[in-house]
C-alpha cells in the first residue's frame, strides 16, 4: 500500500510530523511520499518547522501559495493531481483544516485514491471561516476520519457517515507537543521573555482584515499590556495589515512585537506564560493540554473539549467582552482544566494501526 502524505501550512507541520517519524520507525516498511505544497512558503512559517521537526525535505514541493482562496484551492488541487497521477498513491493523509488539506482531498478524490483526513468531524458553525468550509467539504470525500475529541465522532455520524470509517484516536499535535516538551526541557532552553507575561497571536482574517476590528483588538491588548508584557509573534498577515492600517503606534512597549517564531522558540515561550491570548485553533488545544490558560478572541470553537474539558475561554473578539474576562482572571478567577481523552502522545502510531489494514 502507498501513500501520500500532503502538507501545506504552518499549523499542518505539526501534525504530520509524528507520522512520519511513525511512518520511518515502522518495521512493516511503509510506502510513503511528502507533498508539501507551498501554501506557506517564508522560511519562518515553513523550512524551519522541517528543520526543528526533523523531517527531512518533502519529497515534492509545489509552490501553490499566495492569491485568493479558491486560486489557492485549485493551484494545490492542479498540483497534487500530478503527483498523484505520477505515485498512484492508494491513500492520501491529509491533515487539518487549512486550504492545503481541501485541495489535496479533492485532487486525490479525482484520481482515485483514498482519502484520510486527520482532525476530521470538528465544526464551527461559521460559515464565514475558510476553514469550516474546508472541514466540511474534505469531510464530505474523504473515506477514513481520524477523530481528536468524541464530539466530532457525533458530528459526522450527524452527517451520514458510516461509524465504522471514523476513528476515535487523539489529538496527533500533541504527539508533537510531547516529544519536543522534552527536548526543550532537556536543552534548558531559554526565551526571551521572564516575570509575567502574557502571549498574543492573531491572525484570522476576521480579527485582523478589518480595519475596526482589529484596532478594537490591539487597544484592548494595549490595555492588558499594562499589566504585564505582551510577547506577539505577528503573522505575515497580520503584519501587513498593521502596516496597510498605520497601527504601530498603537502599541506601547510593553507589547513586544516579534516575528514568527519557529515551533521551539514558540513552545518555549507559551508553556511558561500566565495567559494565552489567541485566534488560533491549534493553541487553543495546546494550552489545554499544558494546562496553560487561554482566552480565544473568537465568538465560537470547532474545539468544545478545550472549553469543557480544558482550559479555553471564549472571550470574543469585543473590547468589552476581552477586558470583561480579563478582570475575572486578575482577581484570580483562573479556568482550570484536564487533558482530554487520548491526548497521549501515541495518535500517530494509532492512526498507522488502522492505515496498516488498509481500506475496504
Ligand atoms: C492559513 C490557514 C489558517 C491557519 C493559518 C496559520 C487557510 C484558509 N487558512 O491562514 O487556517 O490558521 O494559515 O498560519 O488555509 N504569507 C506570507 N508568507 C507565508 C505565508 C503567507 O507572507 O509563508 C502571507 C501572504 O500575504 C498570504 C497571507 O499571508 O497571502 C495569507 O496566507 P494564507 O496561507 O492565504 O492564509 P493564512 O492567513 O496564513
Amino acid at each position: 500500500m502507498k501513500l501520500l502524505l500532503v502538507a501545506g501550512a504552518r499549523p499542518n507541520f505539526m501534525k504530520i510530523a509524528p507520522l512520519i517519524h511513525e511512518l520511518r520507525r515502522d518495521p512493516r516498511g511503509f510506502d510513503f511520499k511528502v507533498a508539501h505544497t507551498g501554501q506557506h512558503y517564508d522560511y519562518q512559517m515553513s523550512q524551519v518547522f522541517f528543520d526543528e521537526l526533523e523531517l527531512g525535505e518533502p519529497d515534492y514541493f509545489l509552490g501553490a501559495g499566495g492569491g485568493t482562496r479558491d486560486e489557492q484551492l485549485s493551484n494545490i488541487e492542479i498540483a497534487i493531481g500530478k503527483i498523484c497521477a505520477l505515485e498512484m498513491p492508494d491513500i492520501v493523509v491529509v491533515v487539518g483544516d487549512v486550504n492545503s488539506t481541501l485541495g489535496a482531498a479533492r485532487a486525490a478524490k479525482q484520481c482515485g485514491a483514498k482519502v484520510a483526513h486527520v482532525e476530521a468531524g470538528l465544526r464551527s458553525w461559521d460559515w464565514t471561516m475558510p476553514e469550516e468550509m474546508n472541514r466540511i467539504e474534505t469531510d464530505r470525500i474523504s473515506d477514513l476520519f481520524f477523530v481528536t475529541e468524541r464530539d466530532a465522532v457525533e458530528n459526522l455520524k450527524k452527517e451520514g457517515v458510516d461509524e465504522a470509517k471514523i476513528f476515535f484516536v487523539g489529538n496527533i499535535m500533541i504527539d508533537t507537543l510531547q516529544f519536543w516538551l522534552r527536548k526543550v526541557s532537556q536543552a534548558g532552553r531559554k526565551n526571551a521573555a521572564s516575570g509575567r507575561y502574557a502571549v498574543l497571536t492573531l491572525h484570522r482574517p476576521s480579527n485582523v482584515d478589518n480595519r475596526a476590528k482589529l484596532r478594537e483588538l490591539l487597544e484592548t491588548i494595549q490595555e492588558i499590556a499594562r499589566d504585564m508584557p505582551v510577547y506577539f509573534p505577528v503573522h505575515p498577515r497580520t503584519k501587513k495589515n498593521i502596516e496597510e492600517f498605520g497601527f504601530d503606534s498603537l502599541l506601547g512597549e510593553n507589547v513586544k512585537l516579534l516575528p514568527p517564531l519557529s515551533y521551539m522558540d514558540f513552545l518555549s515561550l507559551w508553556k511558561d506564560a500566565a495567559l494565552v491570548l489567541t485566534d488560533s485553533g491549534g493553541i487553543q488545544e495546546e494550552t489545554t493540554a499544558l494546562g496553560i490558560p487561554c482566552f480565544t478572541i473568537r465568538d465560537n470553537t470547532e474545539r468544545p473539549i478545550t472549553i469543557t474539558e480544558g482550559t479555553n475561554v471564549l472571550v470574543g473578539t469585543t473590547k468589552e467582552g476581552i477586558l470583561g474576562a480579563y478582570t475575572m482572571f486578575k482577581e484570580g478567577n483562573i479556568k482550570t482544566g484536564r487533558v482530554p481523552e487520548l491526548w497521549d502522545g501515541k495518535t500517530a502510531a494509532r492512526i498507522l494501526e488502522v492505515l496498516a489494514r488498509g481500506i475496504k
